[in-house]
């Protein structure tokens, strides 16, 4: 059976990334699907990225999309759902994560690979001062004593930039503000030097100052210690800046990945015109540009025939014989190091671009 033939059956499409040498971080056809009452939830249906030692792998969609998702499962956090489903294959530093034992990952997460999510009170206890913490999340990792311990969590709560760390550490996260909070959850991410970082989200309810101090902050902290970065946004300005690699998510899927400069230059992928017309940026002041993409994320139970975007697509009609409707299109090599999942043919998405899409960003 053809390639065609099978995404036409709506079987999962083939892999096509080229497998990375180099890479710390290699993700391979990821999937994760919730059994639900209202039927199987496809939240990430065929991921593949690699990410290398310090450099930051950008991944953007919209809300819905399946980032969060992603994240959870390279962390292993999925085995705590009972109803989750997993296929795929995870591979961090050589060891495969989707297959091995939970208490293996468990070791790994927090020394080898630590997030930060949105919300820091989601990750922070709030009957525990801030230090204890840190000592805890320390102590897993290193047998130390607790003195020895404390004096590493003052030490990171004085490298994420808390003002007199010696006494804030016997602070509870609720005496914290919240960009307080945000960079002393940092400071327990890191406070085992975890060779990849995720962050998911990690400045979108701080205010812009305090948003692009964090950046900053994450940016040293990588360059510091070498660490792969995972950067979760929707917000194109952050990846704009921090990002080697892009990813963009629809709909639990990739539609357009590759270097980030060669997606911010020439996005091949409707989607990705979309987002870069109608999301607000931290490196552009102007938002009265800003044009929504029209109508709402799939349900991803019931995901779309075809191309998963083809509801809401411009350019739905343009490929001949409805195949936007009936065959899914599989992400396809559009450049160096860039590939794009749209049926388009290179002449066509090239026009589109340089006359319609780019003159109106
Ligand atoms: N435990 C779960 N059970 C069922 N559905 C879930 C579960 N966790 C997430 N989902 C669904 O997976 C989809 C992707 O969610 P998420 O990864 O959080 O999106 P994003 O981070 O891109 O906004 C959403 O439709 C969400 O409702
Ligand atoms: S395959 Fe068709 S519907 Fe999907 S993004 Fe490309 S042009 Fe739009
Ligand atoms: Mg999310």
């Amino acid at each position: 059976m053809s390639k065609l033939d099978k995404a036409a059956l709506g079987e999962p499409a083939t892999v096509t990334a080229q497998p990375d040498a180099d890479a710390f971080l290699s993700v391979r056809d990821l999937r994760i699907h919730f059994q639900t009452d209202d039927g199987l939830v496809k939240s990430v249906d065929g991921v593949s990225f690699d990410v290398r030692r310090g450099k930051t792998l950008g991944i953007v969609g919209e809300s819905g999309s399946g980032k969060s998702v992603t994240s959870l499962g390279l962390m292993g956090l999925h085995r705590s759902a009972p109803n989750a489903r997993v296929s795929g294959e995870v591979w961090l530093d050589g060891q495969e994560l989707i297959a091995a034992d939970p208490d293996e990952v468990r070791r790994l997460r927090g020394r080898k690979m630590a997030m930060i999510f949105q919300d820091p009170l989601s990750a922070m206890h709030p009957y525990y001062t801030v230090g204890h913490q840190i000592v805890e999340a320390y102590r897993v990792h290193h047998d130390v004593s607790k003195k020895a311990a404390k004096h590493r969590a003052i030490e990171m709560l004085d490298r994420v930039g808390i003002p007199e760390p010696d006494k804030r550490v016997d602070s509870y996260p609720h005496e914290f503000s919240g960009g307080m909070r945000q960079r002393a959850m940092i400071a327990m991410a890191l406070v085992n030097n975890p060779e990849l970082l995720i962050a998911d989200e990690p400045t979108t309810a701080l205010d812009v100052t305090v948003q692009a101090q964090i950046l900053d902050l994450i940016r040293d902290l990588q360059k510091e210690f070498g660490s792969a970065v995972i950067m979760i946004t929707h917000d194109l300005g952050v990846v704009a800046e921090m990002a080697d690699d892009l990813l963009v998510m629809y709909a639990g899927r990739p539609v357009e990945r590759g270097l980030a400069e060669s997606v911010f230059s020439e996005p091949r992928h409707p989607y990705t015109w979309g987002l870069l017309g109608s999301m607000p940026r931290l490196d552009r002041e102007q938002t009265d540009r800003l044009v929504p993409i029209k109508g709402a994320p799939p349900s991803l139970i019931n995901v779309p025939s075809g191309c998963p975007f083809h509801p809401r697509c411009p350019y739905a009609d343009i490929p001949k014989d409805n195949v936007t409707r009936t065959v899914r299109p599989e992400l396809t090599e559009v450049g160096g190091q860039h590939w794009a999942a749209c049926h388009l043919s290179k002449e066509q998405r090239e026009r589109i671009w340089t006359e319609e899409i780019a003159p109106k960003l």
